[in-house]
């Protein structure tokens, strides 16, 4: 099946088409487009998301994504005459008349597209940006008469590893570190998830940005301090005199604490004189090393409590280069038979394609257009 993904949670407006085929215990999945036009520029200068700002962009964007996307998937035909509006739609469309105004003369004059189902994240994340892509995704499943699926875009970052059609063998622990969110999952059976544990504060991807925020880094910081530690590696003592804690790490749970870290590091900048590169670096190396060490200590605790198959990690801190490495030498080290799996980089920050890879995991729940009525849900909980 053909599956077409919206994905508009914080600062990227994405729009995908997979073609996904096989049993859930083993899905194969084919990339016909990924498409992320990213709001990274404009956010930049105020040092974080903006909600409104994030609004209005991705209700610029959308329909430009999709056409993108369609033309990536060479699925793209023009129409002479305009699309009439299907009659079964009138119902949805008269109880939502926002939807009428998402179909643009643009989708009017493209053909259907041979798509069998249209997904779009309902949450978590910043509801104003949630629903610009949920009301688009009716819009669309409304226009086109397909069924649609609302999905979790916590699930997308755990089925992100599904899309390197690998199977992941259950029971499997999933390791979800973005930038809100820093959670242990354990997944007994397809596909059904069970929290284990989950940061009591700042999300570790949050300490991140922070933390390059306290460094004169550019938004969002876990790329740029990654590439500073880089140059502090290379040093005889690449921390310097800097050692910060390791939170929670010798707790008996499996939740997680960023925000003692964070404020380490802002102490550890104020009693300085002034900060040169070579000191930037250093706190960036100590910083980065601190977090690893927190999450590979928890997961290889959680892998041995539930006994897993496999670990996978997913959400954009998983783009860190030292994460999936470290995490296969400490499963190694602690004699376990887990597989370690990590995204495709392409894959580990937000984008539609992991929204299409978790759709075809809950096909079977996709409602017609017209009875689709579904919220955006900052609070989405797995
Ligand atoms: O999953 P994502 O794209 O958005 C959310 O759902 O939050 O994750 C974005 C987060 C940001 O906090 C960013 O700093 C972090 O992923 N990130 C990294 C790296 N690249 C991106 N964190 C650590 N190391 C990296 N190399
Ligand atoms: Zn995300």
């Amino acid at each position: 099946m053909i599956i077409l993904a919206i994905e508009t949670s914080c600062d990227e407006s994405a729009v995908s088409l997979v073609e996904a085929h096989g049993d859930l215990a083993g899905p194969q999945y084919k990339v016909l487009a990924h498409q992320v036009a990213s709001q990274i520029k404009l956010h930049q200068e105020f040092g974080g998301v903006v909600p409104s700002l994030a609004k209005r962009e991705h209700q610029l964007n959308l329909v430009p994504v999709l056409i993108k996307a369609l033309t990536e998937a060479e699925l793209l035909t023009a129409r002479s005459s305009p699309l009439a509006l299907p009659p079964e739609a009138t119902g949805l469309l008269h109880r939502e008349p926002e939807l009428l105004q998402i179909i643009t003369d643009q989708l009017l004059t493209i053909e259907i597209p041979p798509i069998d189902l249209i997904a779009v994240t309902n949450g978590p994340g910043l509801e104003p940006a949630l629903w610009v892509g949920v009301n688009f995704g009716k819009a669309l499943a409304t226009l086109w008469q397909k069924p649609l699926l609302p999905v979790n875009h916590m699930e997308g970052h755990i089925a992100a590893a599904l899309l390197r059609n690998e199977a992941v063998e259950l029971p499997a622990l999933a390791l979800l570190v973005s930038g809100g969110h820093t959670e242990l999952i354990h997944i007994k059976e397809a596909w059904h998830y069970e929290k284990i544990g989950q940061t009591k504060d700042d999300a570790v991807g949050e300490a991140f940005d922070k933390v390059g925020r306290l460094l004169g880094l550019p938004y969002p910081g876990g790329y740029h301090i990654t590439e500073l530690a880089k140059t502090a590696s290379e040093l005889p003592e690449p921390s310097g005199d800097f050692k910060f804690p390791r939170p929670m790490i010798h707790s008996t749970d499996f939740d997680f604490s960023f925000s003692g870290l964070k404020t380490a590091v802002l102490y550890s900048i104020k009693k300085l004189p002034g900060l040169t590169l070579e000191l930037k670096a250093q706190i960036a190396y100590e910083f980065q090393e601190a977090a690893l060490d927190v999450l590979v200590a928890k997961t290889i605790k959680a892998a041995e409590k539930y006994d897993v198959r496999s670990i996978v990690i997913g959400g954009g801190v998983a783009a860190n280069p030292h994460l999936e490495p470290r995490l296969k030498a400490a499963a190694a080290k602690a004699n376990l038979a887990a597989t370690v799996i990590n995204p495709h980089l392409n894959f580990t920050t937000d984008n539609a394609t992991m929204i299409a890879a978790a759709a075809y995991l809950h096909h079977h729940n996709a409602t017609p257009a017209s009875d689709a009525l579904f919220n955006a849900d900052g609070n989405l909980s797995l």
